[in-house]
């Protein structure tokens, strides 16, 4: 390592000449609140390039292993660096700051520094527009605020007729008075005022709460279907519930491509979302950098998410209860069939020495089931899509197998392989039947097992079909 590794921003910021070191002095504070986190920080944004000095200022204080972005309205001092990216942007202008941000690939970061006009209507709308860029735990950094401090600067163009400015909001806010911050100001985790008073020079950081730190456990792919297995080698009830992206948009009440919600199936879906016991096992897609959820082989495109999709759905989960302990992983067979085979063929060695119910896609042929569960197997088939539309008849059929069968079962396993509508079946099979069964979702790997290869990511991760059907 050499010795300009251990550069202070300030340092970096003297050397190329922004007035952030040189007559502010920020670069001092922001040693202090960014060095504890130096190596973390990915990502960082700027409004306002001027002339470059700031983004030389970063690109060398992180030594390039950060991706430093910039919107301005003049890209004259774009400094060409490999870890830089300049884009155009108004930031008074609330598509323009959008489109900048789509531009530069909707990222999330880590810093975002609003150093562009320093006037409050614009430094608002940046800040309404761009808090939602912020990583749970990152920093949003307004310089320059004492230009809307109408006592200090009672000629400044920078606050114009605006009441109250954007520091008045910020002070209403640290005192605990009722505010207009363009924020839901629940998700700010505190917010610092620093200020020089050699130069009457003020910034502000707010910190949005770090949700993620404060979330239930993420559970591994293997762990999940070993806590599956560990219900049903033992003949306990319980339900593996996968939630993906059509099931969030059936509770919504959006038609997803393979089924429509109704009334019926949204109240289930609702349901299904709400049931916390020790033994519903609650999955979402949870696999992503920041949480340290990615395993071996997943990647975009192939089950890797970004924390602001994995922290929707849990704010979602969270509307129609509070949230389990443990989120366990909705991939875990398939991931698992892909990365560790062998467990998944232990797994249905367990599975066919039970009493199995088959409750989904009516077009899997028997024999195909046999080898994957066993000969002790009844059938309830849905249809290939939609299968919630046909549901006053599945769970006719469901009553009367079980009725004629399951009853006299100690203990039986379902495997629901019926899309959204398999969560919304499972919360009512759960809720009706108060007997000693596992729910099991199998999912889609089912489909790649039968010669159907239905979702994106069995191409970029193909499970290993041959292998397990051969052993099995
Ligand atoms: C103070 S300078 C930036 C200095 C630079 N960050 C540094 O520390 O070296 C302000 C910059 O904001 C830009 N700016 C002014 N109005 C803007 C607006 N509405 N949207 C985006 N950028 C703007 C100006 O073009 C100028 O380059």
């Amino acid at each position: 390592m050499s010795s300009i590794d251990n550069k202070s921003l300030d340092y970096f910021g003297k050397l190329f000449n922004t007035d952030k070191a040189t007559y502010h002095e920020f670069t001092k504070f922001y040693d202090d609140i960014i060095n504890l986190r130096k190596d973390k920080i990915r990502n960082i944004l700027e409004i306002g390039i001027y002339n470059g000095a700031s983004l030389k200022m970063f690109h060398s204080y992180f030594n390039s292993h950060v991706n430093i972005h910039a919107i301005d309205i003049n890209l004259s001092g774009d400094p060409h660096l490999n870890t830089v990216k300049c884009v155009y942007g108004d930031q008074n202008d609330t598509t323009s700051l959008k489109k900048s941000v789509e531009l530069l690939g909707n990222k999330v970061y880590d810093i975002i520094i609003d150093d562009g006009s320093h006037i409050s209507t614009h430094q608002r709308n940046s800040l309404q527009v761009m808090w939602q860029s912020i990583i749970p735990g990152g920093m949003y950094i307004i310089e320059d605020l004492h230009t809307n401090i109408k006592e200090w600067y009672p000629k400044s163009p920078h606050y114009y007729n605006e009441s109250p400015t954007l520091y008045e909001d910020i002070i209403m806010y640290m005192s605990g008075k009722k505010c207009n911050l363009p924020v839901d100001i629940d998700s700010i985790d505190k917010c610092i005022l620093l200020s020089r008073v050699k130069t009457t020079s003020m910034t502000c950081v707010l910190y949005k709460k770090n949700e993620l730190q404060t979330m239930p456990k993420f559970i591994s792919t293997r762990d999940t279907l070993t806590t599956c297995m560990d219900f049903i080698k033992n003949n306990k009830r319980g339900m593996y519930l996968r939630y993906g992206d059509g099931d969030y948009n059936i509770v919504r009440g959006i038609p997803d491509m393979l089924c429509r919600p109704t009334e019926n199936f949204i109240k289930w879906m609702k349901i299904s979302m709400s049931i916390r016991e020790d033994a519903v096992m609650t999955c979402i897609p949870h696999h992503c950098k920041e949480l340290n959820t990615i395993e071996e082989g997943i990647c975009p495109g192939n089950h890797e998410y970004g924390s602001k999709q994995v922290l929707s759905y849990v704010k979602i989960l969270n509307t129609y209860s509070p949230l389990p302990n443990k989120i366990y992983s909705n991939i875990a067979l398939s991931y698992c069939s892909s990365h560790d085979p062998d467990y998944v063929i232990d797994m249905h060695n367990i599975l066919k020495t039970k009493n199995i119910v088959f409750f989904g896609n009516k077009t899997y042929s028997d024999d195909f089931l046999k080898v994957l569960f066993g000969e002790k197997i009844h059938r309830i088939d849905t249809n290939q899509r939609d299968s919630y539309l046909d549901h006053d008849n599945v769970m006719n059929n469901f009553d009367m197998v079980y009725n004629n069968y399951l009853i006299n079962y100690e203990y039986f396993v379902i495997i629901i392989a019926a899309g959204c509508g398999g969560r919304a079946y499972s919360a009512e099979l759960y809720m009706k039947y108060n007997t000693c069964f596992f729910i099991f979702d199998y999912g889609s790997l089912l489909d790649y097992l039968a010669g159907q290869n239905t979702r994106d990511y069995m191409g970029i991760d193909p499970p290993k079909q041959e292998y397990i059907l051969n052993k099995l």
